[in-house]
């Protein structure tokens, strides 16, 4: 693995089935009372965080504290940036401190790559614009893993606000190492341009039509937040008519069941409840979006691992 997590195009299958299983492990952490290991005691890593976040920088946080790291948290919106320091200036400010990793979001697509070729810590990418975010492709790839107990030849559709999504451009760059057969389902406005070029490229399908999607068994069913704070003009016409088309109603949750009574509903949240998913479909029993949360945790302890332990340290 390189020095630092940037993009999933750098993992290798290798790569990534290392990581699920050094999740596997870390995982077990959180069942025990006295959550902590002394793998990274005296490291330091920083969660520098640009955009807003519940889920990535808070299990960053809780993933370095449990294997005993020294965690600090820095948003953007505290920081000196809002005084006028530039995005260099700050990161080698920070890292001038000794800071081991740095772990960064931010709007711009490329920043966290940007960042890496400053700095002499390691940089992990939580998120750069609609670029990519390597570690959420890793913890859903997880949590299908655990469910099905394979990766390999996965029916997987995801569904929704592709055009703005980072999570879709990773969980692509991660699935086709496992022959995943792989549906984008979006309005035409919400597809993102050179999508069919990297479709045919890649062998994955894309489609307008959701309930076509869905008369075929599906292993998996992603759907995506519709991203508002992105969006600057009328990408649909109406929020009912999104919903109509391209949301996961309850009538819909019940066809994707009856192809396959093994499908997974998954979500890497924040979610739009009643926009893009039904309460009935985000709480079904074949929801899976509390787990990735779970599996949030370990595959960021095992990113951390991968990246600061290195080879034969202790667990
Ligand atoms: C995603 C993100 O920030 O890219 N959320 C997350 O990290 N769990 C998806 C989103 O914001 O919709």
């Amino acid at each position: 693995m390189n020095r630092h997590l940037l993009s999933m195009a750098d993992l290798s299958r290798d790569d990534i089935l290392a990581l699920l299983d050094t999740a596997t492990q870390m995982h077990e952490v959180q069942h025990r009372q006295v959550k902590k290991l002394p793998t990274l005691r005296g490291r330091t890593v920083i969660n520098l965080f640009f955009e807003d976040s519940t889920r990535t920088r808070s299990s960053f946080e809780i993933a370095g504290k449990w294997m005993s790291a020294d965690t600090i948290n820095i948003s953007g919106k505290g920081s000196s940036t809002s005084k006028g320091e530039s995005l260099r200036d700050t990161v080698l400010t920070i890292c001038a401190m000794g800071v081991d990793a740095l772990v960064m979001r931010h709007s711009a697509s490329g920043a966290a790559h940007q960042v890496a070729g400053w700095v002499d810590a390691a940089v992990i990418n939580a998120g750069d614009g609609m670029h990519e975010h390597p570690s959420q492709a890793l913890l859903d790839a997880y949590t299908m893993r655990q469910h099905h107990g394979r990766l390999d030849g996965l029916r997987v559709a995801i569904v929704g606000d592709l055009l703005h999504s980072r999570v879709v451009r990773s969980n692509l760059l991660c699935l086709r190492n496992f022959g995943a057969e792989i549906t984008l389902v979006a309005p035409p406005t919400l597809m993102p341009s050179g999508i069919r070029e990297w479709s045919q490229a890649d062998g994955f399908a894309i489609t307008n039509d959701l309930d076509e999607a869905l008369s075929h068994p599906l292993d998996v069913l992603m759907m995506l937040r519709v991203q508002r704070e992105r969006m600057s003009g009328g990408f649909f016409p109406t929020e009912r008519e999104y919903t109509d088309a391209y949301g996961l109603t309850r009538e819909r949750l019940a066809t994707l069941m009856s192809r396959n009574d093994k499908a997974l509903i998954a979500h890497p949240g924040p979610m739009n409840r009643g926009l893009e998913i039904a309460p009935e479909a985000a709480d079904a029993a074949s929801s899976v979006i509390l787990d990735q949360v779970s599996a949030g945790v370990a595959v960021r302890m095992s990113i951390l691992y991968h990246l600061l332990a290195g080879e034969g340290a202790e667990q």
